[in-house]
C-alpha cells in the first residue's frame, strides 16, 4: 500500500439469511493487505469530529457496521466525500490521506481495519505539517484523489 493506492469503495461478502445476515472479511482477499490491527469507535456523542490526521504508512478500510457518517478525505488539495451506511461495504483509505469523520448517526459503530500495529510516529495530526509533507512528496504523488 503507497499513496498512490485509490481511495474506493469496497463491497464485502453479504450472506443474507432470515436468521440475520452475515458478512465477513480477509486479510489480503477481502481488504489489500494483511490484517495487523482492529479497532472501532462508537458512543460518539451527536455532532463531534474524529480523525483528523493522516498516516504515513498504515492504510484502514473503515466500516460503518452500524449507523452512518460521513468521511471526508483530502490529498491536501482536492476533498471527496463518502457517506457510509451499509454493514457490507468499506472504504479505503490509503497511507498519505487525510481523514475525517462527521455526521455520526446515533448508535453508529464504525470499525477500522489496518495495515499496522498502532505506532504514534505514523500519525500526521497537524493539518500545515500535512501540507508540508504533501509540499515534500515528489510531483507525482502529490495529487491521488
Ligand atoms: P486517535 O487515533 O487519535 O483517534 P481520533 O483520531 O479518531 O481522535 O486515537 C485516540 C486515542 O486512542 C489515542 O490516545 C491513541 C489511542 N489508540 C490506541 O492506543 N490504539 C489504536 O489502535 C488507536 C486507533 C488509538
Amino acid at each position: 500500500m503507497n499513496r498512490l493506492t485509490k481511495a474506493a469503495e469496497i463491497e464485502f461478502p453479504k450472506i443474507c439469511d432470515p436468521r440475520g445476515n452475515l458478512s465477513f472479511i480477509e486479510g489480503s482477499r477481502h481488504v489489500p493487505f494483511p490484517i495487523k490491527r482492529v479497532f472501532y469507535i462508537y458512543d460518539v456523542p451527536g455532532g463531534e469530529t474524529r480523525g483528523a490526521h493522516a498516516h504515513r504508512q498504515c492504510a484502514e478500510v473503515l466500516i460503518a457496521v452500524a449507523g452512518s457518517l460521513e468521511v471526508r478525505l483530502t490529498d491536501g488539495k482536492k476533498e471527496v466525500s463518502y457517506r457510509l451506511n451499509r454493514s457490507n461495504r468499506g472504504l479505503l483509505i490509503p497511507p498519505g490521506t487525510w481523514r475525517t469523520m462527521h455526521d455520526f448517526t446515533t448508535g453508529t459503530v464504525v470499525v477500522a481495519i489496518c495495515s499496522r500495529e498502532y505506532e504514534e510516529e505514523d500519525y500526521i495530526r497537524d493539518y500545515e505539517d500535512f501540507e508540508r509533507y504533501v509540499a515534500a512528496l515528489p510531483e507525482d504523488q502529490k495529487a491521488i484523489l
